[in-house]
């Protein structure tokens, strides 16, 4: 019998290979392909041709780029690849790299074309754009345009400025498109995709969440046989799915461990135990380190030194608390899971998501334990497991939860960290979050918390003067956390925000709204 792919691979599903020319659509191109429910991998240019060989895709899709076939030094693809035998899409910048190397043209107009575009279509529109209607809109990106198509294959529609904005050769599996079909402007993208998908590859359609789930219990089973499995519940998303996960693969041989730091939200450490050992029957350890926590944070103030506490901290915890899980769990763990995700992974986007690790590593776990580490999130995007959280029956609270940092409310507090202080973000932090609940805005900004700086400031109540606290509401939208703009939420919202705040919440008596976007701000304050 063959060894089952490791969990978080492709897991024997139809593949489909986008090849990243560098544009920012990579990743796009990538998810439709997911929602047209068959997997996807990104992979970089200079991938040769026997690499794509052994990863035995069911298709593969060259992405945009900002290059032109014509510049020196322009990102080729290794030419074997068209002759693997795989049916080939082209977007852009990689519908005119298909046609440079099979014997078609392209030329440079004298204008190009961006944004939205009529297409127009010939014929019957093929395999890609057939069932479409003969005019429609499209968004287009390109200088270069392709003039003769690539050898034995048909054009099937052209712009005003493209002669050939599609082309295609079931026969040599060669597909093109000038416009980019993965965004939602253009009016039938998915449909474009998803016919070459199944059509132009013959792609089933089976990547859906109960499958992924299956065949994930699958291979953890086959990954661990009857060893012990530890896992560092930390109350967020990918560590409550990859948990929730495994269990289900593994049942009684995972012992969870949830560190209560003291620096979590309020209610956090309840609803981890509540969700993960009473609803899901899972063995949890839980450490209470929160006055380990404060006694190692009492008069630091300096945001890298208190980053540097708390994350020393946490691993000096998490090792107390493995030994106290492996009697729990009746032997000794040879397998940690992580919560890995696939944006993390991304071969072409590994700079990228080195750069944030390097910079927020606070709260992960060293790289030297001993152990095997299962990662069965390792595939998908955020959303996805977001999906795959619902369908093993996880609360909404916890899958739709927004990202938190490591270090917790102990980035929050400018200052010295204290239990009063800690209090007194954690109820203004709830209200804050409770009230943009209601305003039903949760699933459109990215973060929402409160922060306490360290200053205070003379106000009246009442007819008494006091000198209190502020709080500091802060609330942004983004797509990655890389860049971020500061959320307009309604004024009634932050005004509902701000009264109870003031009433609620003792020793506070002022509220202002961050209104810094990233850059020049991060999202967090230390
Ligand atoms: P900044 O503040 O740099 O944060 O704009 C970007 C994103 O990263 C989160 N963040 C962290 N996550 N450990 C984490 O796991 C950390 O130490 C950490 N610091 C910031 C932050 O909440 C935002 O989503």
């Amino acid at each position: 019998m063959s060894t089952p792919p490791a969990p978080g691979t492709d897991g024997g599903f139809d593949k489909i290979l986008v090849v990243d020319f560098g544009a920012q659509y990579a990743q796009l191109i990538a998810r439709r392909v997911r929602e047209a429910k068959v997997y996807s991998e990104i992979v970089a240019p200079t991938i040769s041709a026997d690499e794509i060989r052994a990863k035995e895709p069911t298709g593969i899709i060259f992405s945009g780029g900002p290059d032109s076939v014509h510049a020196e030094g322009a990102i080729l693809i290794d030419p074997g690849v068209y002759d693997l035998d795989v049916p080939i899409l082209g977007i852009c910048y990689g519908a005119q790299l298909i046609a440079q190397q099979n014997g078609g043209m392209v030329g440079r107009t004298d204008r190009g074309e961006y944004g939205r575009t009529v297409l127009s279509v010939d014929g019957d529109g093929g395999t890609m754009l057939g069932g479409t209607p003969s005019e429609q809109n499209v968004w287009m990106s390109h200088f270069d345009a392709i003039t003769v198509a690539p050898e034995g294959s048909t054009a099937t529609a052209s712009t005003p400025d493209a002669p050939i904005a599609a082309f295609e050769s079931q026969e040599r599996g060669l597909f093109g498109v000038q416009f980019h079909p993965e965004v939602m402007h253009t009016e039938h993208g998915q449909h474009v995709i998803e016919r070459f998908l199944r059509d132009g590859c013959g792609t089933l359609g089976d990547w859906t969440m109960a499958s992924i789930i299956d065949t994930s219990v699958e291979q953890i089973r086959a990954q661990v046989g009857d060893k012990q499995v530890i896992c560092a519940l930390s109350g967020g998303v990918d560590s409550a799915v990859a948990a929730a996960l495994v269990h289900k693969a593994i049942g009684e041989q995972l012992t969870c461990v949830h560190v209560d730091t003291g620096l979590m939200r309020l209610n956090e450490a309840d609803q981890v135990i509540e969700t993960f050992e009473r609803n899901f029957g899972v063995r949890l350890v839980f450490v209470d380190a929160s006055d380990r926590f404060f006694t190692a944070l009492a008069g630091v103030t300096e945001p890298e030194a208190k980053r540097k506490a708390i994350g020393e901290l946490f691993i000096r915890v998490f090792e107390d608390a493995k030994a106290e899980a492996t009697d729990a769990g009746g032997s000794h763990a040879d397998f940690l899971v992580q919560g890995t995700l696939y944006p993390d992974v991304i071969e072409s986007g590994s700079e990228h998501a080195s750069t944030i690790k390097s910079h927020h590593n606070v709260g992960g776990l060293p790289d030297d334990m001993e152990f095997e580490l299962i990662e069965p999130l390792r595939s998908l995007f955020k959303d996805e497991v977001r999906m795959v959280g619902s369908e093993l029956g996880l609360p909404e609270e916890i899958v739709q939860r927004q990202p938190f940092p490591g270090p917790g409310l102990g980035v929050r507090i400018i200052g010295e960290v204290t239990p009063d202080k800690v209090e007194t973000l954690q109820q203004a932090d709830f209200i804050v979050r409770e009230e943009l609940a209601k305003a039903g805005l949760e699933r459109e900004i990215w973060q929402s918390f409160a922060v306490l700086p360290d200053i205070r400031s003379v106000g009246v109540m009442g007819d008494e003067r006091t000198y209190g606290w502020p709080i500091i509401i802060r609330a942004v939208t983004s797509e990655d956390a890389m860049t971020a703009d500061w959320a307009r939420i309604p004024y009634e919202t932050l005004e509902a925000m701000s009264s109870r705040v003031i009433n609620e919440v003792p020793g506070v008596n002022r509220v202002a709204y961050d209104i810094t976007s990233k850059p020049p701000g991060t999202i967090e304050w230390e």
